[in-house]
């Protein structure tokens, strides 16, 4: 099968905020494509080499870009980079300077968000963000590609979000806003999401359609939802506020009651990793209506088709 791989409007898949709606249709029809009959499409990017550096832990990240590369006939080197923050043993435009005479791409997770973009800005070759504290693209990408699967047009479905107003749900936001779909947040007062993300998702739903709130309460937040999303109450680097947030998310965990003022049917989502017992119960992680393990796999296709995309 040839594979058709339109250029996107940026050099880099740093935040989803930046792409528009040809891009992310581009990202899906090639998610589609590549995903169809499992097919190895090793000449899309054969010999290309992709740098993965990782200054947090990642199961799901870490597998799906090496893997996915090698399905494309490229291969990734890892460079461990959880003892020392980037930019400190050399500047990131000597970072970016160097690698990029040796490798085709780049996927960084990093905790500040500053440091991909400086990345991004010195470097002549793609760079691909694995997660940073502000936003976590490919996972927006693939948990919006996953409902389009279950659900055909996501246009006016309605994805609630109950948690810590994090990088994930900064992603989901900025997704929602751009496909037409509605998003609801609901955080405990002090964790909402980012008011810069929400505007800006706001100016975009404008054009798509697509209705954001911004709330506190879990019952009102769920009523008539299609799909409920978590994720953990403290992300990689809050390590030190786990009990006190424990405390303060209590009432915010999904369960089969919170499940059931849904939508009938209503579809349960969390990017992984899960902290069972804690933002989810067991009967909800393992529960007829869990998604989870499905957005899991289309991490690979989705970030495939990403890589198909960015990377020349
Ligand atoms: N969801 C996700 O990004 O998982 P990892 O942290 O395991 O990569
Ligand atoms: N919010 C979580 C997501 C992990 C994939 C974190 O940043 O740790």
């Amino acid at each position: 099968m040839t594979l058709e791989l339109p250029r996107l409007s940026t050099k880099d898949m740093l935040c989803t905020s930046a792409s528009t709606l040809a891009d992310i249709s581009a990202i899906y029809a090639t998610t589609r494509a590549l995903k169809a009959g499992r097919e190895v499409h090793t000449a899309v990017l054969r010999h290309k080499r992709l740098a993965m550096i990782f200054e947090k832990d990642s199961l799901r990240t870490r597998f799906t870009f090496d893997i996915g590369m090698q399905d494309l006939g490229g291969s990734a080197v890892f460079m461990d980079h959880r003892d020392a923050r980037l930019g400190s043993r050399e500047s990131l435009k000597d970072m970016a300077k160097n690698l990029e005479r040796w490798v085709h791409g780049i996927v960084a997770r990093t905790y500040k968000h500053k440091a991909l973009e400086e990345l991004a800005q010195h470097a002549e070759i793609p760079v691909i963000n694995g997660l940073s504290d502000f936003v976590h693209p490919c996972q927006g990408l693939s948990d919006f590609f996953t409902l389009t699967e279950k659900w055909g047009d996501v246009r006016g479905r309605t994805v609630t979000y109950v948690g810590d107003g994090n990088n994930t749900c900064h992603s989901l936001i900025y997704t929602a806003a751009r496909l037409g779909a509605n998003i609801r947040v609901c955080s405990p007062e002090g964790y909402e999401p980012n008011s810069r993300v929400v505007s800006e998702a706001m100016r975009t739903a404008l054009e798509s359609g697509s209705e954001i709130q911004i709330l506190n309460d879990p019952v009102e937040a769920v009523d008539g939802a299609d799909a409920i999303y978590t994720d953990v109450w403290a992300s990689m680097g809050q390590e030190d506020e786990i009990e006190e947030r424990n405390g303060i998310f209590a009432a915010y965990q999904v369960d089969e009651e919170l499940m059931a003022r849904a939508r009938p049917g209503a579809l349960f989502m969390h990017c992984l990793p899960a902290h069972r017992g804690w933002e989810v119960t067991q009967e909800v992680m393992d529960g007829p209506r869990s998604i989870v393990y499905d957005i899991a796999e289309n991490r690979l296709h989705v970030q495939k088709a990403i890589m198909a995309l960015l990377i020349r």
